[in-house]
């Protein structure tokens, strides 16, 4: 049984799109009819996220959405999914990997890493809950969507992040942070990657730039990259023909238009 709400399209073996912090599964809106042509796509909404059941409890891990994740895919009929997670999707895709590798086919991890927080990123992590209540959450995502986004980014992308930020509560937006600055540093488990995977990261990503990609994909056995260029950290929904090229390239080589 899972309680996470999702959204389903097209036919075949399931992909599960997991969504960053502090979205919802609309940003996977310019993926799901172009990757739906070889792929049953669920855009899932996390634990506490989106139209997911609100959240008043305490620490969100990486760990629980990854246990959540698998037990949606079992609820879906299937024992195993292609994944793409973006950011803290792919914090959780690392963690399903390490927890739950039987349930994972491929993956393609989109703007995210594999290090944890450091000392600073943590600090980072408690400043940005205390600006969240002080500021309240417009003004709090204002800034933080002018930090994920390139400068290019047009209005639509703006207006679309702005609302996937109103539409997360506050508790799930601190319970987040507590689980992205507790999380695990996975990058040694990238080596231990033994199905198909795709490093995706936006050109002008400055969380986690094209150099933490490259070298993600250096550690991961036999990985592919793609830098798409003209985006930031939001590569699908900034530049969703070129993502979604690469993904279907990866998923189906040879047969992308
Ligand atoms: C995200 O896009 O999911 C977040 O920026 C990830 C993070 O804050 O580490």
């Amino acid at each position: 049984m899972s309680s996470l709400y999702f959204t389903e399209h097209g036919e075949g073996p399931l992909a599960v799109l997991i969504h960053g912090f502090p979205l919802d599964h609309t940003m996977w809106l310019g993926q799901l009819d172009a990757l739906s042509a070889s792929r049953r796509c669920v855009a899932v909404d996390l634990r506490g996220f989106g139209r997911s059941p609100q959240w008043h409890g305490g620490t969100l891990t990486m760990e629980q959405h990854a246990s959540d994740v698998v037990d949606l895919i079992h609820h879906l009929g299937e024992s195993k999914a292609d994944i793409i997670g973006l950011s803290m999707g792919g914090y959780v895709a690392l963690a399903m990997w390490e927890r739950h590798h039987e349930t994972v086919r491929s993956l393609v991890l989109a703007d995210t890493k594999a290090a944890g927080d450091d000392d600073a990123g943590k600090a980072g992590r408690d400043a940005a809950a205390a600006r969240l209540v002080r500021e309240g959450r417009s003004a709090w995502g204002g800034g933080l969507i002018d930090a994920l986004v390139a400068d290019s980014a047009g209005p639509e992308v703006r207006s679309r992040m702005r609302d996937m930020v109103e539409g997360t509560g506050y508790e799930t937006i601190v319970a987040a942070l507590m689980g992205m600055k507790e999380r695990k540093d996975r990058s040694g488990v990238l080596a231990s990657i033994t199905v198909p995977a795709l490093v995706v990261a936006g050109e002008q990503d400055a969380l986690t730039p094209p150099e933490i990609a490259r070298s993600m994909a250096t550690a991961i056995p036999g990985a592919h990259i793609s830098i798409i260029p003209d985006a930031g950290h939001m590569a699908p929904l900034e530049q969703p023909t070129a993502f979604n090229l690469a993904v279907a390239e990866f998923w189906e080589p040879g047969t992308a238009p």
